[in-house]
């Protein structure tokens, strides 16, 4: 099932998520759900809180790019309580983007290098390395679970000049190709 996606201004995206076990019900039925809105939607990666659910618990894909990206080869996880504990090199820069923020993409400066504790679908105990574009995936994904979003670390010059655009996306003033929840649309109104 398609799970409709929150935009830039929904409170969920601010939120500090909760950690999960593995009583949680339908568990494996919303990781399905989760991955099946990020294909429908052409995203690479989606947290929990995009889908309006506030728990550490995040999906990636990147092997659609495997041919560009010879590291993106297999990469497809589910982390589950996913924790980074270290994260290293020298920053470098580069164009992300957000299926709760469409049609926005801004240069984010973050460092390569990441270590990541976490728990796969079956509740196993990972501790892993990760560098180049697979750690920006997952530090991409891992801030919406902490509340943060990519346009929170752009320059502030930048954001107030994307300030309109994101006001709105917050009012559902844009055309989207996939399903969307526009905190501040105005009821009764409908565009897509
Ligand atoms: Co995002």
């Amino acid at each position: 099932m398609i799970l409709p996606i929150v935009a830039y201004g929904h409170p969920t995206l601010r939120k500090v998520s909760e950690e999960i076990n593995e009583d949680y019900p339908n568990l494996d039925e919303l990781i399905e759900n989760m991955f099946e809105s990020m294909y429908s939607s052409s995203g690479i990666g989606l947290a929990a809180p995009q889908v309006n659910i506030s728990i550490r618990l995040m999906v990636m894909d990147a092997t659609p790019y495997e041919e560009e990206t010879p590291e993106a080869k297999g990469f497809k996880k589910v982390l589950i309580n996913p924790y980074i504990i270290e994260e290293s090199g020298d920053e470098w820069s580069f164009n992300e983007g957000c299926l709760s923020v469409p049609e926005i993409r801004e240069d984010v400066v973050r460092k390569p290098v990441i270590r990541i504790q976490y728990y796969d679908r079956d509740f196993n105990f990972y501790d892993e390395t990760y560098t180049g574009v697979m750690a920006r995936i997952i530090q991409h994904e891992y801030d919406h679970l902490e509340g943060v979003i990519f346009v929170d670390r752009i320059p502030n010059i930048r954001k107030i000049l994307l300030k309109k655009r994101l006001n709105d996306i917050s009012k559902g003033n844009i055309k989207v190709n996939y399903k969307m929840i526009f905190p501040q649309r105005k009821k009764g109104k409908k565009r897509n």
